[in-house]
């Protein structure tokens, strides 16, 4: 059995993903151990109801150390869904190749720091591009900038909003994120 963990910040629509793709078998062999928020926030609240241990720790520099402790000695996948804190580059490295973030956008673009929620969209209305989607990535040091492991697109309509956008792309996320932990943990 895997251990999948899952840090949140937010109201955690993809974490309820996993939860649910492993109570259908969509994922499968796995169980999310852990989840852990950086602020009080819906996310918490979802593992609650699914009784998976669940803990904050407040934001700031201490984090990444405070989260390494809490981590079940067979950690084999970290999952950033809708996590905003920066981990630290040991973290980092300690867990490289096992942390995956989602990101609502194609990556390279739209991404680094200030680029979360709606902003993201904005950007790419606002630079009027012709695609967007969503990208899943392993993480880095560096924000949004490790190895593109999954990405899928679509095309962005004329009349496209923030919310029309941002929509889309958590049903593209939906879609890529299971996709993605089942071909990482069958590798590992
Ligand atoms: C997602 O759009 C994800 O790409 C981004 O944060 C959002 C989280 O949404 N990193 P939710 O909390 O899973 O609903």
């Amino acid at each position: 059995m895997k251990n999948i963990i899952v840090l949140v910040s937010g109201g955690g629509t993809n974490l309820q993903r996993i939860i649910d793709c492993i109570e259908n078998g969509e994922i499968s062999n796995a169980q999310v151990s852990l989840v852990v928020a950086d602020r009080q926030c819906f996310g918490l609240d979802r593992a609650k109801n699914h009784n998976i241990e669940n803990h904050l720790i407040p934001r700031g520099k201490t984090f990444s150390t405070a989260l390494k402790q809490l981590l079940p000695e067979k950690t084999d996948l970290i999952v950033l869904a809708g996590f905003l804190s920066i981990l630290s580059k040991e973290f980092c490295e300690t867990f490289k190749g096992k942390i995956i973030n989602i990101h609502p956008a194609l990556l390279p673009k739209f991404g680094g720091k200030g680029m979360w929620g709606h902003h993201v969209h904005e950007a790419v209305l606002a630079a009027e591009e012709k695609e967007s989607g969503a990208t899943v990535h392993y993480v880095t040091p560096g924000i949004d900038e490790g190895e593109i492991f999954l990405q899928k697109s679509f095309s962005i309509s004329e009349n496209e909003t923030v919310e029309s956008l941002a929509q889309k792309i958590h049903e593209i996320e939906f879609e890529i994120l299971p996709k993605a932990i089942n071909l990482i943990l069958k590798k590992i």
